[in-house]
């Protein structure tokens, strides 16, 4: 029953997540560090230490199954249709960020960018994706965890300011 709610909501809705054809296929793969200097290297160099210790953690269960390089393909995956919508999914997720290499984050926004985009997502409860959550509610981040990664982000974008 689970899995025929997941394919209806997954080819109802899936052109509606994704942003509309919009081709990627150009966007810079690296991040911008535009100022790039020894100071705000130190910069992520701190961000990206204080991400490893309380936000990774929290990251890995739930966003890495497509933001990430350690996907766990759930047994659905080899149902025909599904292996070709979770691949999809996978692609547009990293084509606008991908967590593998830690922060700064690979996109094609600046890091500062990235970090509202993920505040904005968690707070309105937009990532993990919807579809996602009904084969995986424990991947939802608890109240704490939005905290956490909250904190993680003001803390981050007041030194990168
Ligand atoms: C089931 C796959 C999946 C999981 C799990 C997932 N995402 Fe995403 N994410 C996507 C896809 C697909 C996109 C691109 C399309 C869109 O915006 O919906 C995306 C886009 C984003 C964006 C960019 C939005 C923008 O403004 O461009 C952010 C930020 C984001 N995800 C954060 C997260 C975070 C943080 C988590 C974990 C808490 C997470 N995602 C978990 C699939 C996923």
């Amino acid at each position: 029953m689970k899995v025929l709610l997941l394919l209806f909501i997954l080819t109802t809705t899936f052109h509606v997540w994704g942003h509309g054809g919009e081709d990627h296929s150009k966007d810079v793969k690296q991040p911008k560090v535009v100022k790039a200097n020894a100071e705000i290297e130190e910069k992520y160099i701190r961000i990206n230490q204080e991400y490893l210790k309380t936000v990774k953690p929290i990251f890995q269960k739930s966003c890495f199954d497509c933001h990430g390089n350690t996907t766990v393909y759930p047994w659905y995956y080899k149902i025909p249709g599904v292996k070709q919508l979770i691949d999809s999914d996978i692609k547009e997720s990293k084509k606008h960020l991908d967590f593998s290499k830690d922060f700064p984050f690979v996109s094609h926004e600046t890091p500062i960018k990235d970090l509202d985009a993920i505040g904005k997502s968690i707070k309105n409860d937009s990532m993990p994706p919807f579809r996602y959550l009904i084969m995986h509610g424990d991947k939802k981040l608890t109240k704490d965890e939005v905290k956490q990664v909250d904190k993680w982000i003001r803390e981050s974008k007041e030194m990168l300011k």
